[in-house]
Formats: structure tokens, sequence, C-alpha cells
């Protein structure tokens, strides 16, 4: 079976409402709660992507049964110290950083030596950042503690911690927090500004814990080893995989869209705040409160007079997922946009920020890069009339992504490699630029 696809015309004149997949952090965050509750939890609209049938294989292998049924997810937990291991155990995490970070939490109490492993791109991402505050817990051993494959004994003699989270990085946060949940006490984290799905679903079941927001960062208390019930959840739609349905709506001519009940935390809507402040009139209707979290039906129309911008720094965490694709829209904007302290991009599932500017000098993009900052001057006009081959991206889902709405939107005879990346975070992705009219060979 061939490993691309080739796009050859771009889109335009449609309108059409339409549902994303499931939110992939929400996703997997359910599928570990569920497996520390006492009985059963039901999850509707869980992501079926690979990361995240990946966790569910996973928790199986540490002693948690789950089937489907119809839509839903049923997964049956023992409680806190739940994971049945009779000797040592391997999990594969596959391409997923948050599953196997955030697991390596739930397994500092683990009576066997775990091992976990990774795909290429996850095997050559930090772990030290996660089973560095892990090891604080007490006598935990960890082995090979920079980069997968990382061993894990864990201990029933475990003391909370101390810990300030200076990255910004939600896993590492919710990997503290997991561990918190196993220790006597109170686990008390200063934590930078991150997406913060863990804390809410954690108040949500009743589990002590205190989030006080301050500007920069936010302090976190957890008081573990108290056990949750069984619970339902219905995952709402991914604002990261909506990013590329509300910038192909915005960058194609004459066309609207509404993509229907996305997760809209505030933690998660840099990208929406950075495009209205580029002009893109996105407009959030319908909004509900559920279980401590936002929804909202999301409204897009083309829009060809989209502003540069001076992106500001505070809005980095927001849209950690989404800089690439924004990246194209300030190449099709007036002026000259500035996006600074970028690092984070690098340590993803490929270095995004050298590829984001490889990709955009590769069409035409002038890029001014000086270390983690960049300047992209942009050209309303931006069209492209040539033959682009793009591969050799380390099978990143959102690169594969970024680039179908570049060939959708801009023009060119295309030829993209590593069509089965979506198949982590967005197995749906082909099929809905097809409903809105894209002609895919
Ligand atoms: C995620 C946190 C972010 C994000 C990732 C998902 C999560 O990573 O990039 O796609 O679900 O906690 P970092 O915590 O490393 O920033």
């Amino acid at each position: 079976m061939k490993n691309y696809i080739e796009i050859n015309k771009i889109i335009k004149n449609f309108n059409d409402e339409i549902n994303v997949n499931g939110d992939k952090s929400i996703s997997i965050r359910c599928v570990l709660l569920a497996s520390q509750a006492i009985g059963t939890s039901r999850i509707y609209n869980l992501l079926e992507s690979e990361d995240v049938l990946n966790s569910l294989k996973s928790i199986k292998k540490l002693g948690i049964d789950y089937k489907k049924s119809n839509n839903c997810y049923i997964i049956k937990g023992f409680g806190l110290s739940g994971f049945k291991t009779k000797k040592k155990v391997n999990i594969y995490s596959g391409n997923s950083g948050t599953f196997a970070r955030l697991v390596l939490g739930l397994l500092v109490d683990a009576n066997n030596q775990i091992t976990i492993k990774g795909d290429k791109s996850l095997s050559r991402r930090d772990f030290s950042r996660v089973t560095e505050p892990l090891k604080k817990f007490g006598a935990i051993t960890i082995s090979n503690k920079n980069y997968l494959p990382v061993k894990i004994h864990g201990t029933k003699f475990l003391r909370p911690i101390k810990y300030v989270e200076r990255i910004g990085s939600a896993q590492c946060k919710s990997a503290v927090i997991f561990a918190g949940l196993k220790t006597p006490g109170l686990t008390k984290i200063k934590a930078r500004k991150s997406r913060d799905h863990t804390e809410i679903l954690l108040k949500n079941l009743g589990v002590p814990i205190k989030v006080l927001k301050k500007k920069k960062y936010d302090y976190i208390e957890v008081n573990g080893q108290t056990n949750f019930q069984g619970f339902q959840y219905v995952v709402p739609g991914d604002i990261s995989s909506s990013a590329f349905f509300i910038v192909l709506t915005l960058l194609s001519d004459n066309s609207q869209l509404i993509i229907k009940n996305v997760n809209v935390n505030k933690s998660r809507t840099g990208i929406i705040k950075i495009l209205n402040k580029m002009n893109a009139k996105i407009l959030l209707k319908n909004q509900k409160k559920y279980k401590g979290e936002v929804t909202s039906d999301i409204h897009i129309k083309s829009n060809n007079s989209l502003n540069a911008i001076k992106c500001p720094k505070n809005l980095n965490s927001s849209a950690i997922d989404e800089f690439l694709i924004i990246f194209l829209v300030a190449a099709k904007s007036r002026g000259i946009s500035t996006f600074k302290d970028l690092g984070e991009l690098n340590k993803k599932e490929s270095p995004r920020l050298d590829i984001g500017v490889s990709f955009l000098r590769k069409i035409g993009v002038k890029v001014i890069r000086k270390n983690n900052d960049i300047k992209i001057i942009g050209n309303p006009k931006l069209k492209l009339n040539k033959k682009l081959i793009v591969k050799n991206f380390k099978k990143d889902h959102r690169v594969f992504m970024m680039s179908c709405v570049a060939a959708l939107t801009l023009g060119g005879k295309w030829k993209i490699y590593d069509k089965d990346s979506i198949k982590s975070s967005f197995p749906d992705f082909i099929k809905l630029i097809k409903i809105l009219g894209a002609k895919i060979n």
C-alpha cells in the first residue's frame, strides 16, 4: 500500500458542518483515571487513534480489563493500588509522549518492574523531565531515565514532594500529580501554565486537589491515597485537530465551516486568540459547561484580509501543538509576524521548529530565525505553481496535516508522504477533507 497522497487542486466554495475526533489529551487521561477508579467507568466518544489504543492495550497488560460496546469503552478498575502485575511487564506507548509520561506517574507504586517502550520518534524524546521529579517520591528504581525504554520498579514507601515545574509541560505536571495520588500526605506543585485537564478531571472525581491560578504559575496541592469511584465521561472534539480545519477554511475562497462540540478549555484555545488577533473573526457559539470543561461550536469563514501578529509569549503554551499551522497563516498574512521562545516545539513528535522553518522556505516564504525566535514575512497573494514533495519529517502527524492544508489552499502539485501518521491523533482527517471537496490521489 502506498503511504503518500497526491493533491493537485485547491478547494473552495464549501459550506459545511463537521465533527472532529475526540480530544486526545482528555481521552488518554480518561483511560488512565478509569484504570485507577473503583469499579466501572464508561467513556463515550473516546478517540480511537493509535495513541489511545496503545494506552488501552497497556492498561490491559497492567491487569485492567476493558471492552467496547457501541460508542462506549467500559473500563473496570480496582482503585488506586489496582495495577495487578505478577511479573515483569513491557508496555508499548507507540508515538504517545502523553501516555508514556503520565503512566510513569501511576507506576511509582508498581510492585514489579515495568518497561515502557515507544516508537522511533518517542524514543528520541527526553524522559528525564518526568523521571527526575518522580525519583523524589521515594525508593523508586528507574533506569535509562533520559530516553525510552525506561524501566520503573515502584515502592509502597512513598513520601509527598514539593516540586516546581518550570517548562510549562502538562505531561510533567500530570505525572507528578498522578504520583501524588499514590502517596500519603500533600504533594505541592508550582507549575508554569499548561493545559489543566488532569486537575479538572480529578476535582470532578472528588479527589482532594486544590488549584490556585496566578498569572504565570498554577499552585496545585493534591492529597494522596483518596480512592474515587468509576465514572462516565463523554469526550468532546479536539481543538488541536480542529485547528487544521479552522485554517483550511480561513485560507480557502468563499467558504464557511462549523465544527461542532469542541473542547475550548482556555488552556487550549491559544490558536483562536492568535488567529483572532490576526483578524480571523472566528466565533465560539453554543458554549456549554461539561464537568468543569467548556465545549463549543466553532464558526469560521474565509478571510483574505489577515494581518501579521507579534505573538505574545504568554500564548505559547495554550497553542503549543498548533504553531505549524499558525505559521502557515502568518505566511498568507499582510506584514511581518514574530514568534518568540519556541524551543519546546523542537521537543515534540518531530523537531517542529526546524521543520516548520524549512517547510516555509521550501514554499518560498522568507523566514528569519534567531535561536528559538522567528519572523515570517507574510504575503497575502502567496500561490504555488510547482511540484512539491514532503517527506522525511519523522512521520509527525501534524506536519502531514499542515502540508495537506498548504496543498489545498496554496495550489501546486503535491506528493505528501507518511499518510499513516494521522492514525496517531486524527484518523478521520482524510475523510473530512474529502467531505469538504478535496480531490486526493
Ligand atoms: C499534552 C501536553 C503537551 C502537548 C501534547 C499533549 C498533554 O505536551 O504538546 O501534545 O496531553 O498533556 P507537553 O506537556 O510536553 O508540553
